[in-house]
């Protein structure tokens, strides 16, 4: 049945789900148009998928390296990491792992993991104020500044709790480096992150506060050309690799109802000194 023969009715219904992303008829399943045997027997890996499904074109080799590495250096942090810990104690409650690892990727928020998206953001708002005219130095002055009144006194992608300088930025930021120079990217995002480091210090005495795994692949994402709220999405997505992981060796572990700490010790109660409920008649 060709489209202009279907019930108006129809038509509707099928447009409902209207979609760029998948076409999918029995026996057949397209990708972005790509049929799937193809994807499959051509090579095509998840990180290039990731970027065919949210981007619409296959990356270029270059760049799917890029994302690739990434995604790869963020997907743990152990279980000093809200998301592991919640994943862990989840999965010593009864639920599957695809309970533990929702619960997990539910604490994702804009200090833990999400810094990415506001990372992209900032470096975004710098390269406009550049692109304006202003001066390198003064665009990030203000642009920090602005960052400063909407989300308080921490930008988002530098600091780390544990680590006086996270491992994972400067390798991450060395292959855009090496990406740059052979003109794979523009290396523009990189000299902006390294600029707000800058400012940073200059402002806190010159004691510097690195750029951490979200800043830094915010630097990666931004270079890329990925949007904002995808900094966020993807960092989920690589972030699920080890929940998943701790999830299944908790599980695995065994235990029922962990928590936060071994029962022996018990929380600091800091409240009222125990007293008698008064009387209510
Ligand atoms: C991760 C984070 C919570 C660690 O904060 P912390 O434990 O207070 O860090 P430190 O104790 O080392 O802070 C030392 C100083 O640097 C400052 N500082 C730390 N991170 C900062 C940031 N991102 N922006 C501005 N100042 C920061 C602190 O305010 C403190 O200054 P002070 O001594 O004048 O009060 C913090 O850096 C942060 O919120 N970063 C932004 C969010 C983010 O990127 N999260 C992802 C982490 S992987």
């Amino acid at each position: 049945m060709t489209s202009t023969d279907k019930p108006a009715a129809q038509i509707a219904s099928e447009d409902w789900w209207r979609t760029d992303i998948i076409d999918m008829q029995p026996g057949v399943i397209r990708y972005r148009g790509y049929p799937v045997q193809e994807l499959i027997a051509g090579g095509v890996g998840l990180a290039q998928m990731i970027w065919l499904m949210t981007r619409g074109e296959l990356p270029t080799p270059a760049q799917a390296r890029l994302l690739d590495a990434a995604l790869m250096a963020a997907v743990d942090h152990g279980p000093q990491a809200p998301s592991i810990a919640i994943a862990r104690m989840a999965a010593t409650c009864g639920v599957g792992l695809n309970n533990a690892m929702a619960s997990a990727v539910n604490v994702l928020g804009d200090v833990h993991g999400g810094a990415g998206e506001q990372a992209v953001r900032l470096y975004r708002d710098i390269a406009a104020r550049i692109d304006a005219g202003a001066a390198a130095a003064d665009a990030t002055g203000a642009a920090l500044d602005d960052f400063v009144a909407g989300h308080g006194k921490f930008i988002s992608g530098f600091g780390h709790r544990f680590h006086p300088v996270d491992p994972r930025s400067a390798p991450l930021l060395a292959l855009v480096d090496a990406a740059a120079a052979r003109g794979e990217v523009p290396g523009r995002f990189a000299r902006i992150a390294r600029g707000v480091e800058d400012v940073l210090a200059a402002r806190k005495g010159g004691r510097r506060i690195p750029m951490n795994i979200d800043g830094a692949t915010a630097v990666v994402y931004a270079e890329l050309g990925f949007a904002p709220e995808l900094a966020r999405g993807l960092f989920c997505l690589s972030r699920s690799v080890g929940i998943l992981a701790h999830a299944w060796e908790q599980t695995q572990q065994g235990g029922r109802n962990k928590g936060p700490m071994p029962r022996s010790f018990i929380p600091t109660y800091s409240g009222h000194a125990p007293r008698s409920v008064p009387r209510q008649d």
